[in-house]
């Protein structure tokens, strides 16, 4: 893994905001790719500069731009306290869990941000084995975080995607699966079977396609 441009741990964010050299933080690179930025008027029409930007990092720009925003996406999932059916705190355990994918990937099915795939110790087996790993146990968690990046070069928060595999008889809509949407301050959109269920139906009906226990993967070429 390559070690990001001197003081990008310390000030990478600032220097991201304010568009500057910071090559490390490859936003920057998309501020010149928006140029058209200015130009489109504030960066409204830039598609908001949320997540709906195409923004392209390299890998390294990507690891940077993770390390430089995590700490402040722990603190806001955080503060959802999503519990697990094992009893784990699930939006503030995750991070410390096994990470399967090797760099940040933009996942175009959750919303054209950049990804990390986390799995807890009862998911973990089976999900590090991919297509082959069969059905998952009840009580496996895995969580997906997320960051955007802004067409001014801003790194930002994104949700973070939990599933979580409940008892069998939980949901058959939805292969017993919980899904769980998770702003990044820590409000809860949504949870299957419980608060904003309606909310988060779309997940399943994506995930239910899958050919093994409605798990979609990481795309080969960034796992672990
Ligand atoms: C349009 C399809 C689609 C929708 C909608 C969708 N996902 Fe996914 N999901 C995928 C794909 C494809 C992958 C694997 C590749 C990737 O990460 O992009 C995935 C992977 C995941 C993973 C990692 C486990 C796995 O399947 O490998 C989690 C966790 C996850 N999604 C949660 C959610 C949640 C929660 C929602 C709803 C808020 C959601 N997803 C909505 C397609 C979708």
């Amino acid at each position: 893994m390559a070690v990001p441009a001197t003081g990008m741990a310390a000030g990478c964010c600032a220097a991201c905001d304010a568009c500057s050299a910071c090559g490390a933080c490859g936003g920057c690179g998309a501020c010149g790719a928006c140029g058209a930025c200015g130009a489109c008027g504030g960066c409204g029409a830039c598609g908001g500069c949320g997540a709906g930007v195409d923004i392209e990092l390299t890998n390294d720009e990507a690891v940077a731009a993770y390390d430089c925003i995590k700490a402040q996406m722990e603190v806001g999932y955080a503060k959802a306290n999503l519990m697990s059916s094992t009893g784990l705190d699930i939006s503030s355990a995750y991070s410390g869990w096994e990470k399967y994918n090797s760099v940040p990937y933009k996942s175009y099915t959750h919303g054209g941000r950049f990804v990390n795939n986390y799995a807890d110790a009862a998911a973990a087996k089976s999900y590090g084995d991919y297509e082959n790993g069969g059905t998952m146990p009840a009580g496996a968690v895995l969580a997906k975080d997320s960051f955007a990046v802004t067409a001014k070069g801003t790194v930002v928060p994104g949700p973070l995607f939990v599933m979580e595999k409940m008892a069998s008889g939980f949901n058959a809509d939805s292969d017993d699966w919980r899904y769980t949407l998770i702003m990044p301050n820590g409000k809860v959109v949504g949870t299957t079977n419980g608060d904003g269920s309606d909310k988060v139906a779309f997940c399943i009906d994506c995930h239910i396609g899958a050919e093994v226990d409605s798990l979609l993967f990481i795309p080969e070429e960034y796992r672990n």
